[in-house]
């Protein structure tokens, strides 16, 4: 089997690149249906989502606005659940149809603070779309109204995600080996 070193870590092949834009595509078509007359606020987590966004974006031609967001609470490959201040948030919510578009939701802990967060802005809604959820390491009830791909436990690197910094340039989804 190939795998590739990643910093100290070893990965494997998990979802190719192929498998990714199918799914993709059939999300973005979802989230077209339900978002075409209410012109959506993106609100886009940096740095891990950004090329899910910009590929998932692409496929959503509706008229909508897109903004960029971030913070960061994640260091080697546990979560930490601290969180920093929420930066780049400079639109007027209220009233707006907002979707995070999110990389992974693992805890759940970064979703729910910024769902929490925006909502005392008075968004008319906030949906989450996230190209990856870990159902088995949820601890908040953080809802995910559009999601690509269910996957296990394991850390993953790759197509914008990063173990500490790198791999983020891979056009796969790689899981680590342990
Ligand atoms: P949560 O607060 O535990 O849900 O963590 C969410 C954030 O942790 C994500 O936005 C990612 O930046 C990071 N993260 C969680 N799991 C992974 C992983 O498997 N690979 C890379 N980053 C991850
Ligand atoms: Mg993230």
């Amino acid at each position: 089997m190939k795998t590739i070193q990643v910093k100290d870590k070893e990965f494997k092949i998990y979802i190719s690149e192929e498998s990714i834009k199918k799914r993709i595509t059939e999300t973005a078509a979802a989230m077209r249906l339900d978002l075409a007359d209410k012109n959506p606020l993106f609100i886009v987590v940096l740095n891990g989502a950004f090329i899910f966004a910009a590929d998932l974006l692409r496929e959503i031609d509706i008229p909508c606005e897109i903004i960029f967001i971030r913070l960061s609470s994640y260091e080697g490959i546990t979560s930490t659940g601290k969180m920093k201040n929420i930066m780049g948030l400079d639109k007027n919510i209220e009233g707006r149809t907002v979707v995070i578009v999110e990389d992974i939701i693992d805890t759940g802990l970064t979703m729910k603070y910024l769902c929490d967060t925006l909502a005392k802005s008075n968004p008319a809604e906030i949906r989450v779309a996230s190209l990856f959820v870990k159902p088995g390491k949820l601890q908040t009830d953080v809802k995910t109204d559009y999601r690509c791909f269910d996957i296990d436990n394991d850390f993953i690197v790759g197509y914008g995600l990063d173990y500490d910094g790198e791999g983020r340039n891979l056009k796969e989804i790689y899981k680590v080996v342990d």
